[in-house]
């Protein structure tokens, strides 16, 4: 496709000099320009939107256009939903979003690892709070079959208490606000948010354990899934599962970013000191393998939401043969371009044509 050629060879060399926080900045205001504006909605839709044989699936009553998504940390706080079903998606993930503006860590907050094709996160859940979210979503058209999904973590402020009950209120907080309002399609409880103050706190089971049953005393009819840590043994995600399965969680997004500099292809590339988790390549056999494990553990108990590596569309089709009902992706689009959406889309129709004659 002309236009992966065109991203890969004149775009990403020249966006590539520059610093990747500019960059996301410059994505995020130029994608809710071209957002505002038929034509240049239709201009986009011309070379990125799939447009194929119906490719549209249900989940937990929701209806996708197609079963990409964007996933949570690229548009966080919900300036992209005009443009992104042009580029093929079938929705996105927003945020995460918290109860209060969050001004993230010190810059540098990404850094690219070219040769891992990962991306070291130390974003620290920078955004603008739940409320003006709300506000956002409620004053912009919707799309049809764009899902929406509100992605929600804890407030990471430098002077955050690590106290347990102080979490479980903020995260309620930003809950019961959303839900009043009606915003977005779905919910995701992303404990495992590996460059905040308070740590991952609800990645101990015995905190989830706390948490969510204070998350379902708000009477929500959306389905509720739960971001899911990769750097931790099977046992203790195993764990997690259980907790969200008897708490009404209805889904795992799998999952978040690595942590371990050592999975690297060339370690020798990262900081020698912890700066934020790894997306991209790092991340892909793990959430593979948790994925596999949970349905076969699990069987249809929970949706899965495979997020983590897909940088080709045989990535995309892994994730689902692995067991994932959608995928996500960020760190593809930003190595290979747009163009990967409507890649990944044509190859999922392909590969149900197969699969139906
Ligand atoms: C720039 C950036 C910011 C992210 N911020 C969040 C976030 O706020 N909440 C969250 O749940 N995940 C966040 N993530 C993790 C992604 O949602 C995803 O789980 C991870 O990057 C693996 O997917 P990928 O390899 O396709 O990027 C972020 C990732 C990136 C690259």
């Amino acid at each position: 496709m002309i236009m992966d050629f065109l991203y890969r060879h004149v775009v990403k060399p020249v966006i590539f000099l520059r610093n990747p926080d500019s960059v996301h900045e410059l994505f995020v205001d130029a994608g809710e320009f071209f957002g505002r504006f038929a034509l240049t909605r239709r201009i986009f839709a011309l070379f990125y939107d799939y447009r194929g044989p119906d490719i549209g699936k249900t989940v937990d009553g929701i209806r996708y256009r197609t079963p990409v998504l964007l996933s949570a940390g690229f548009d966080t706080d919900g300036r992209l939903t005009r443009i992104l079903p042009e580029l093929g998606f079938g929705g996105e993930e927003i945020g995460s979003t918290t109860a209060n503006r969050c001004e993230g860590n010190p810059k540098p907050r990404l850094t690219r690892l070219p040769r891992n094709k990962s991306i070291i996160v130390y974003k620290g859940l920078r955004n603008d709070g739940v409320d003006v979210l709300i506000k956002k979503l409620k004053r912009t058209p919707r799309t049809p079959n764009f899902v929406i999904g509100v992605s929600i973590a804890r407030t990471n402020e430098p002077a955050a208490s690590t106290d347990l009950e102080a979490g479980i209120r903020d995260y309620v907080a930003s809950f019961e606000k959303l839900v009043a309002a009606s915003a977005g399609d779905y919910y995701t409880i992303n404990i495992s948010c590996p460059n905040s103050f308070t740590g991952e706190t609800f990645t101990e089971p015995a905190a989830l354990a706390e948490l969510l049953p204070r998350l379902r005393q708000v009477p929500c009819k959306k389905p509720v899934y739960l971001k899911m840590p990769i750097s931790v043994p099977w046992e203790q995600f195993a764990a997690l599962l259980d907790i969200a399965d008897t708490n009404g969680i209805q889904g795992v997004i799998i999952g978040n970013l690595n942590k371990d500099y050592q999975s690297l292809d060339h370690p020798e590339d990262a900081p020698k000191e912890y700066r934020g988790g790894l997306s991209g390549k790092p991340t892909f056999q793990r959430s593979n393998e948790f994925i596999r494990k949970t349905r076969e553990k699990y069987g249809s108990r929970f949706t899965i939401i495979g997020t983590g590596g897909i940088l080709t569309p045989e990535d995309a089709m892994e994730k689902f043969a692995a067991g994932a009902d959608l995928v996500q992706l960020i760190t593809g689009m930003i190595f290979e371009g747009p163009g990967l959406v409507r890649r990944i889309a044509e190859r999922y129709a392909q590969e149900r044509a197969t699969i139906a004659s």
